[in-house]
């Protein structure tokens, strides 16, 4: 028998043996420890190639190395089929004894709940995300031309009185600083950027200087603007209607669209729905009596203008509404104040479950 064949029977026999080990090994560890002195940098394969190099016969040479190589395929094969087989026993061991006692009580509940005010926010943001309204933001500290003057109130004009503002020490682009008193700012700001179609809602916080039971300094509000070239009256109380049908989750609510005024839109007009007030209770979508939710109307032409957009090719609608408002009518939440308490009771009692989000498809509040 020539060195050749001796090598050759070598590697044989080492296939041999590794692949009996191998179907024997009962834990990773030892796989592992197989795997390393075989095939590893020091191990039996990489030793024997290096016999390679007494051979001067290249036939001899490639037939030491097409053998190795085979051998090295054929033990790895065998170690990763093991290794597989292996990880399912120790996984099947496992499913055994770790059991699940669903009978034991739920845990105590560590984390907080979602304060109403974001709950409402989200499921309005679900509502009109679906119809296609894409967010946008706007800071809280403004400026008079977006908060008043682009809006159509001009300077001294008795409609500022609508709002207490909060006025800031100081100007911006030789503006007034103030505390935004309603996010229809955001609406210029859309529009000096961006040209139509536009189909926008944004939520935010307002102020105002008023403090009693029904009001507070800051709120929150969200508002809605939509421009192109075709849109009209009837397209923003269908967008409405369906607004507060899938709000309040019920199939019919009576809506009623009253004439109002605001600068910033012609015609303009205040939306009611129906209700039944009974004992000191509110039922929304029962009885005769009525309850303002929010105010809307067509874009003015000159606010159009002022947004650098033309009236005579475009027109839009917008509607701005108070989130506590309707917060407080979907979850039956008595007193304004208490939103901005800070009470961990009340936030127990009227928040809500932190992966419970709103989806039009999931469900809003449930
Ligand atoms: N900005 C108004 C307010 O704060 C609400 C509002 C009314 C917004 C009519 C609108 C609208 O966009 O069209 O009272």
């Amino acid at each position: 028998m020539d060195k050749l064949e001796d090598i050759i029977k070598n590697v044989e026999l080492l296939i041999d043996n590794s692949l009996q080990t191998i179907s024997k090994i009962k834990n990773l560890d030892e796989l592992e420890h197989i795997r390393v002195s075989t095939l590893g940098k020091r191990g039996s394969i990489s030793i024997l190639m290096g016999l390679i190099c007494g051979f001067s016969s290249n036939d001899a040479r490639k037939k030491i190395g097409l053998t190795l190589n085979d051998a090295k395929i054929t033990i790895s094969d065998a170690i990763n089929v093991r290794k597989i087989i292996l990880e399912e026993q120790i996984l099947n061991e496992r499913l055994g004894y770790e059991q699940i006692d669903i009978t034991l009580p739920v845990r105590n509940e560590r984390v907080g709940r979602i304060h109403p005010i974001s709950q409402t926010i989200d499921e309005v943001i679900a509502i009109f995300g679906q119809m296609g309204f894409i967010l946008a933001e706007g800071p809280d500290i403004e400026n008079d031309e977006n908060n008043f003057k682009a809006l159509n109130f001009p300077d001294k004009h008795p409609a500022r009185r609508m709002f207490d503002t909060f006025f800031l020490p100081g100007k911006r682009n030789d503006s007034q600083l103030l505390l935004r008193t309603h996010t229809s700012t955001v609406q210029v700001r859309t529009m000096l950027i961006q040209n139509p179609p536009i189909r926008i809602i944004s939520p935010g916080r307002v102020y105002r200087r008023d403090f009693d039971m029904t009001h507070t300094p800051m709120f929150n509000q969200v508002e809605g603007l939509v421009i192109e070239k075709t849109i009209n009256m009837s397209h923003l109380k269908g967008c409405l209607i369906e607004f507060v049908k899938t709000y309040f989750e019920i199939h019919s609510v009576p809506v009623r669209f009253r004439p109002s005024f605001f600068p910033f839109t012609e015609p303009s007009a205040e939306v009611d729905i129906g209700c039944l007030r009974n004992n000191g209770e509110l039922k929304i979508g029962l009885g005769t009596d009525w309850l303002e939710i929010l105010g809307c109307g067509m874009v003015h032409p000159e606010v159009l203008s002022n947004c650098n957009i033309d009236p005579s090719k475009y027109q839009g609608f917008a509607f701005g509404m108070g989130i506590e408002r309707i917060a407080m009518l979907k979850y039956g939440i008595p007193d304004l104040r208490n939103f901005f308490c800070s009470d961990l009771r009340w936030l127990k009692h009227y928040g809500f479950m932190p992966l419970d989000i709103p989806t039009i498809l999931g469900g809003l509040s449930r």
